[in-house]
Formats: structure tokens, sequence, C-alpha cells
């Protein structure tokens, strides 16, 4: 196990003791290996509940700069290098990297990630603003490389039966389409202040781009986008703890209600999407739900494992499935057991692994850099919506 520090070159030797297991390895880096690496980290770690994957993926070096989480990564042994310098795990021989940092950051090291001709997986929001999504997707494109951005609830069982049923019809004429994503630990006023609630290092989208592109990855999917957008913004507490005795200003947005209109076969439909970070009793609830005159889904992962369908057979009622994990990439246990975070997390890695060599074969695919600009576009006229008290056309 190495740790590099910044300037010094990796021993580039060093990848060729990562074990090949199957016909094939796909060298994942991590990049900022806090929260979200963490999990990553540990859905590498259970890669063999998938059946019949032919692709490994492994994790062989990791960078942060805080040499507490680094330490944590040592208990991994796939992970070859350790480092607080991204430039050098950009020079090591890894595939794909996951960069999971603050908002701020994600321009700069996505693009040179992508310089570096290495693959990404990208965090949501791709970036702090339209700008930098814009400059990353063109960056996407100039390089070429297989880029796609993380969103890992569609994966569910529920989320998934749900764009089977809407993709099969029989809805009628739709008449609302609601999609969100609701948290509510920040009710707490003594939580202390972390870069999340700080526009600097999270973006003036606040609450968009933290919880937006989760709700938006399966309407985009679903060809349903946004026309235009009328939005309502809160920000609710405008001070937190420091963490050192004083407050800090708080400026994001909390809260956000957009309200946009989409287009299904020449009817304007509406869809709101909704994101909270103060959403008395939700934890970290994702829904969505889509209703039409002759039928309709609803799923969220409050109930997870519960899927209704709106029908209308003389009376209107609706019919209540317990759903098993019937996943887009089968895995040993099958349909048996019910899933959870990690479980949608792992299956999000997995498409990301078949899509990039070439064998996801029409299932269900993680959101692309283009679904990912596309959000952007939404929460920048939300902005510009709040600002101005009205409705904006994207
Ligand atoms: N997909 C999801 O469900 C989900 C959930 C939470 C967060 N996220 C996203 O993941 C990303 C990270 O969020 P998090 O909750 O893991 O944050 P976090 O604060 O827990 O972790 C970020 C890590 O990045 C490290 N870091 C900062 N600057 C760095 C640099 N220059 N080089 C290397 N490492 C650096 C920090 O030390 C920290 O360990 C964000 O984009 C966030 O929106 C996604």
């Amino acid at each position: 196990m190495m740790v590099k520090q910044p300037g010094k070159r990796p021993n580039l030797l060093m990848n060729k003791t990562v074990d090949k297991v199957g016909n094939r390895t796909v060298k994942f880096g991590i990049i900022g290996g806090g929260l979200m690496g963490r999990e990553a980290a540990s859905a590498f770690g259970r890669w063999f509940v998938l059946n019949n994957f032919h692709v490994k993926a492994a994790l062989v070096a990791v960078c942060d700069l805080n040499p507490s989480i680094l330490e944590w990564y040592k208990q991994l042994d796939s992970v070859k290098l350790l480092t607080s310098d991204y430039h050098e795990l950009l020079q090591y021989d890894v595939d794909v990297v996951y960069v999971a940092v603050p908002h701020h950051l994600h321009e700069q090291i996505y693009i040179d990630v992508l310089r570096a001709g290495k693959d990404l997986l990208a965090e949501k929001p791709f970036g702090k603003d339209l700008a930098a999504a814009e400059n990353i997707y063109k960056v996407s494109q100039e390089t070429g490389r297989f880029v796609r951005c993380s969103s890992e609830f569609p994966f569910l069982p529920g989320a998934q039966k749900a764009i089977k049923k809407y993709n099969e019809g029989g809805f009628g004429k739709i008449l609302e389409i609601k999609s969100g994503f609701l948290h509510s630990s920040d009710l707490d006023p003594d939580k202390p202040i972390n870069w999340k609630r700080q526009a600097a290092f999270c973006g003036e989208i606040g609450v968009m781009g933290d919880l937006g592109l989760h709700a938006l990855h399966v309407p985009l999917r679903l060809g349903l986008r946004p026309l235009n957008v009328y939005a309502q913004l809160q920000k609710i507490y405008t001070h937190r703890p420091d963490g050192k005795g004083g407050l800090a200003v708080c400026d994001t947005w909390d809260n956000a209600m957009l309200c946009c209109k989409v287009d299904i076969a020449g009817e304007k439909v509406p869809m709101t999407i909704e994101t909270k970070r103060m959403a008395p009793t939700e934890t970290n609830t994702w829904f969505i739900q889509i209703l039409g005159t002759d039928g309709g889904v609803s799923y969220s992962t409050k109930e997870p494992k519960t899927f209704y369908e709106f029908q209308k057979n003389g009376e209107q009622s609706w019919l209540k499935t317990d759903l098993g994990f019937n996943s887009v990439i089968p895995t040993i246990t099958g349909g048996i057991f019910e899933p959870g975070f990690p479980d949608c997390f792992l299956q999000m890695l997995a498409a990301f692994v078949a899509e990039r060599e070439g064998f996801l074969n029409g299932r269900f695919g993680c959101a692309t850099a283009e679904e990912a600009l596309l959000s952007h576009r939404l929460f920048d006229a939300a902005l510009r919506s709040d600002k101005e008290k009205t409705v904006i056309t994207i």
C-alpha cells in the first residue's frame, strides 16, 4: 500500500498486483473518498452478488485530501494507491474514475479526468451551475470518453416497474407527473453547517443540485422534458452552528418546488419536481407518480417494496403489489429479498460497467451527460423564475 504525497510519482508497477477474476477487470479510481466514495467502495466489495456478470470491477486507487479518510481505505486489499493529489491518481493505471467531491470542484476535476484519457462516473449535479455543466459536457464530447452521472434510485424495482408500465401505455390521457426527493435532517437547527449548505461550495442551486437529478432522471428518460418552469424556492434557516462555537451563513436554497410543463403527444401536461431538505418526516424519500385518465403508477421509497397501480374498472382503485428484487442486473438471490440504498447503488455501478462494456442490451442505464446538462438547464431557469416571479421558458 502506498500513501502518496502531492508531487511524488506513483509506482505504476503496483497495479500489476490487481487480481483478475473472470474475463476482464475494470479498474476504478475514486477521487473524493468521503460519504459517497465509501459507499462506492462497499459496492465494489459486493460485486460478486451480481449473477453471471462477466466483467469484474476493482477499486485500485483512491484520492482524498483528508488523511483519516485515506486511512479507512487501507482495509481494502484491492486498493494499491492512496494519494492526496488527484493528478497522481490520473497517472495511475485506472480505466474509470468515480469523482465524489464538493460541487465547486466538479468542473475542474471532471475535465482533468477526461483529458487524462479516463472514463468518468461523475457525481451529481455535474458542476455547480449551468456554465460548469456545459463546459464538462463540451469536453466529454470532444474527448469521446464514456461519461455517466450518478443517480441510483431509478434502479430500484419499484422505479423500474413504473418505467415499464408507462412505456407499455394504457394510462389514457396523462394528467400529471410528480417526481421528487425529500430529506428532513436539516429540520434540526443545531445541525452544524457543512459545504452542502454554502453556495460557494454547493452552488447557488442548493437543494436542486443536491437532489434534482435524482428526481429528473426517470422523467427525462421517459422523454418528459420540462418546457418551462415556475419555481418556488425557500431558504429556511439562514445560519447554522459553525462547529467552533459561532454561527455561519447558510445561503443555499433548502426547498424547491418546480412546476413545469411537458409535452406528451402534443398536449401540455403539468410535471412537478420537488426537492426538499426540510420535509418533515421524510428521510431520503424518493418518489414518482404518473397519473392518467385510465391508469397510473405510484412508487415511493417510503414503502420500498410496495408498488401502486391506479386502476379504473367501474370503481377507481389502487392495486398494491409487494415487490421483490427483480433488478436491472440480476443478482444471486434473484427476486427473493427486498433491496435498499446499497443495492440500487451497486446496480447503478453495474449498469455503468455493462453499458461501457457494451452489454447493457437495452436495459436501464445511468443518467447521461446530456441528461445532467438538461437538469442544469431546468435549475438555471428555476433560479431565474424565482428571482423574476414568473414562468421561464426553457
Ligand atoms: N448519489 C447520491 O445518492 C449522493 C449522495 C450524497 C452525495 N452525493 C454527491 O457526491 C459528491 C460528494 O458528496 P459526499 O456526500 O460524498 O461529500 P463528503 O464531504 O462526504 O466527501 C467529499 C470528499 O471529497 C474530498 N475532497 C475535497 N476536495 C478534494 C480534492 N481536491 N481532491 C480529493 N478529494 C477531495 C473531501 O476530503 C471529502 O472526503 C457530491 O457531488 C454530492 O452531491 C451523491
